[in-house]
């Protein structure tokens, strides 16, 4: 039995001979992705050293402060994509409109959250990348449902490229002596219980029915509370360790935080193939059609049991 660690270039290739029809197209494109990471990911880790915590003094369409390093991040992953030459379009949550790639342009269109969570970078806390990929042939404002692919790059205290093209998620960390994403959490699936809750408890006073309910019960089942502030984190902890996050809408977000396109129907679709739900109030997000690109939505995701007695109480 070999005992060499799988890279993901290794195990994307191996999954492109499963088709034989396949161009090698996409799997060029994961590639490209993990590459623009590693380069966001060495940036990260400089922390304090570099010049990369300055506010730009700009606003994205979000209404969020644009930090360098959000700038630096959506450059790095949008330049990598184009340069590609498997892209059709980028959109990003940092870029008010549509990237059309004119030049080389491929197959896919890639939606990113090029920085999630980056505010918290001046803290030397975990944030990450969100990506979604779909083919051309869908509309920039698709269902989350036509998804190809999806998946985040985590810069915690390690680094990991987790993702799915439908089916399996498989989870992938930075191996720094060699520079290459080895496979290290195969096949994930999600605890079907657990006893961990993420929401933001400041906003307590300004949650519905359902949402205070359903906080009363997961503290009389002594549920541990667990809230980063970046999404990428309290997903992966969701993932790997079962529980439920949640971004409901309140009076002060009466849609939500969360951006439909950019963050809810990636992280989504990563939640229901390794075998956990997700909702946007009572429906799943991957079956609402986008009415804009920058869209926020509520979601509660994460452990069936968990999700199904939120929605129990809706
Ligand atoms: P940003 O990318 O603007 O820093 O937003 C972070 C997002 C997401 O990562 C996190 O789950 C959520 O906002 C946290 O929001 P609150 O601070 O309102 O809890």
């Amino acid at each position: 039995m070999s005992h060499k660690p799988v890279s993901l270039t290794e195990f994307v290739l191996d999954e492109q001979r499963k088709y034989p029809k396949a161009s090698g197209d996409f799997t060029l494109l994961l590639i490209q992705l993990a590459a623009a990471g590693k380069t966001i990911a060495s940036h990260i880790r400089r922390g304090g050293l570099g010049d990369m915590f300055g506010k730009t003094g700009k606003k994205n369409t979000s209404n969020d402060e644009v930090i360098a390093l959000d700038e630096y991040s959506n450059d790095v992953l949008v330049e990598t994509l184009t340069a590609s030459g498997q892209v059709h379009a980028v959109a990003s949550e940092e870029m008010d409109e549509i990237h059309h790639v004119t030049k080389h342009t491929g197959e896919y269109i890639v939606f990113l959250d090029p920085l999630d969570g980056s505010s918290n970078t001046a803290y030397s806390i975990t944030v990450g990348t969100i990506f979604s990929i779909y083919h051309k042939k869908s509309s920039m404002l698709a269902r989350g449902i036509e998804q190809v692919a999806a998946g985040y790059i985590l810069y915690g205290t390690s680094v990991m490229f987790v993702y799915t093209s439908g089916g399996e998620v498989n989870g992938f960390t930075l191996d720094p002596a060699i520079g290459e994403f080895l496979l290290s959490h195969p096949s994930i699936t999600i605890p079907k219980t657990g006893s961990i809750y993420a929401i933001n408890e400041g906003n307590a006073l300004q949650w519905d029915t359902p949402t205070q309910e359903f906080m009363a019960y997961v503290k009389k089942q002594s549920f541990s509370a667990r809230y980063v502030g970046s999404l990428v984190a309290d997903i992966h902890r969701t993932l790997l360790k079962g529980g439920i996050f949640l971004y409901p809408a309140d009076t002060k977000h009466p849609h939500g935080k969360l951006r439909l396109l950019f963050e809810v129907n990636p992280i989504a679709f990563l939640i229901q193939q390794a075998g956990g739900v997700a909702l946007c109030g009572m429906d799943d997000p991957l079956a609402i059609v986008p009415s804009s690109l920058h869209q926020r939505v509520p979601v509660v995701l994460g452990s069936k049991e968990e999700v199904e007695y939120y929605r129990s109480l809706l």
